[in-house]
């Protein structure tokens, strides 16, 4: 065998070269904040029994936005974040979560569900909910130590519940326990938040809080889906917007979907729109 040209040994591994370009595209180069793609979602169906809820969705999600997940009643929402988070088995596509399959970046992703599904009959303690957010951390011989404790207190101060943390969690409002879920997901420091529904039900100080809390993850570099009724916050709470009736109608730029256009795909006859002063208002959805 005849070598025609050696090429001198590259001072890296490739690998090491991969690294390096993959860490490159996380910080900061020159001041300017490179985005980084963390879920790509391809082509994904789901089917409940054979009927197809989710056709065919697909969209990139990119790190540092507040995204909100928007659409009729039924139009499949809940259905799609489960699937994303894998609790529900998709027919066909992919989804994938920092360049993994969802399975294996788990720790990583916090889901909040719909208030409605979870049963606060169970007898169970405002920090023990936040505590369980610590068990992807440790390994299933260890329990919760000091370092554990502090993260969740932490957590609980943020949220502002610490004075409840003995209180029982079907003892709070609709809006405190929405906030103990926040801790829980905080105490996880998932990279990756999917909330369903978090202001179904709760009073508006709650949910400004919420929203607050929520700007100040996402300016920490945190992706967050939010499952929302109210198409008349949308585009005051969320960077970009998914839009869903079992199909993806649009997804992108909160004020490039908010056209009465597009939204009328969506929810046909049930929305009735305002346009004034060049703002659209929803009057029923
Ligand atoms: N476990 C299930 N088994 C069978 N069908 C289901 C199941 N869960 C949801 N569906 C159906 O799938 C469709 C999408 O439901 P999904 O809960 O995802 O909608 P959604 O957009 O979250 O609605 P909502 O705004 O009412 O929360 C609906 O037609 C619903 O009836
Ligand atoms: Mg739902």
């Amino acid at each position: 065998m005849h070598v025609l040209a050696r090429l001198p040994d590259a001072p890296f591994s490739p690998r090491v070269i991969y690294w390096l370009l993959a860490t490159m595209l996380r910080i900061e180069v020159g001041g300017v904040i490179v985005v980084e793609i963390v879920v790509e979602v391809s082509n994904l169906s789901v089917s409940y029994n054979g009927n197809r809820v989710i056709h065919n969705v697909s969209f990139p999600a990119a790190s540092r936005q507040l995204i909100g997940v928007i659409g009729p009643n039924g139009a499949g929402k809940t259905t799609l974040i489960k699937a994303m988070v894998g609790l529900l088995n998709i027919d066909e596509g992919a989804v994938v979560m920092f360049n993994q399959p969802v399975k294996r970046v788990r720790r990583k992703i916090a889901y909040v569900p719909q208030r409605s599904t979870i049963d606060f009959h169970f007898p169970v303690r405002v920090e023990d909910v936040v505590l369980m957010g610590r068990y992807p951390h440790l390994p299933w011989w260890r329990f919760p130590r000091a370092r554990d404790y502090r993260v969740v207190e932490q957590a609980l101060q943020e949220v502002e519940l610490l004075d409840l943390r003995q209180r029982q969690i079907g003892q709070l409002s609709g809006g405190q326990q929405q906030r103990v879920f926040l801790a829980r997901a905080l105490a996880q420091q998932a990279d990756l938040l999917f909330l369903d529904e978090p202001f179904a039900g709760i009073d508006i100080q709650s949910e400004e809080m919420i929203m607050q809390l929520l700007k100040n993850l996402r300016d920490r570099g945190k992706t967050i889906f939010v499952v929302n009724h109210d198409l008349n916050k949308a585009g005051s709470y969320f960077d970009n917007l998914l839009l869903l009736r079992n199909s993806l109608i649009a997804w992108g730029k909160a004020e490039e979907v908010l056209q009465p256009g597009i939204l009328k795909q969506a929810y046909c006859e049930k929305a009735a729109f305002l346009e004034t002063f060049n703002e659209l208002v929803v009057v029923s959805a």
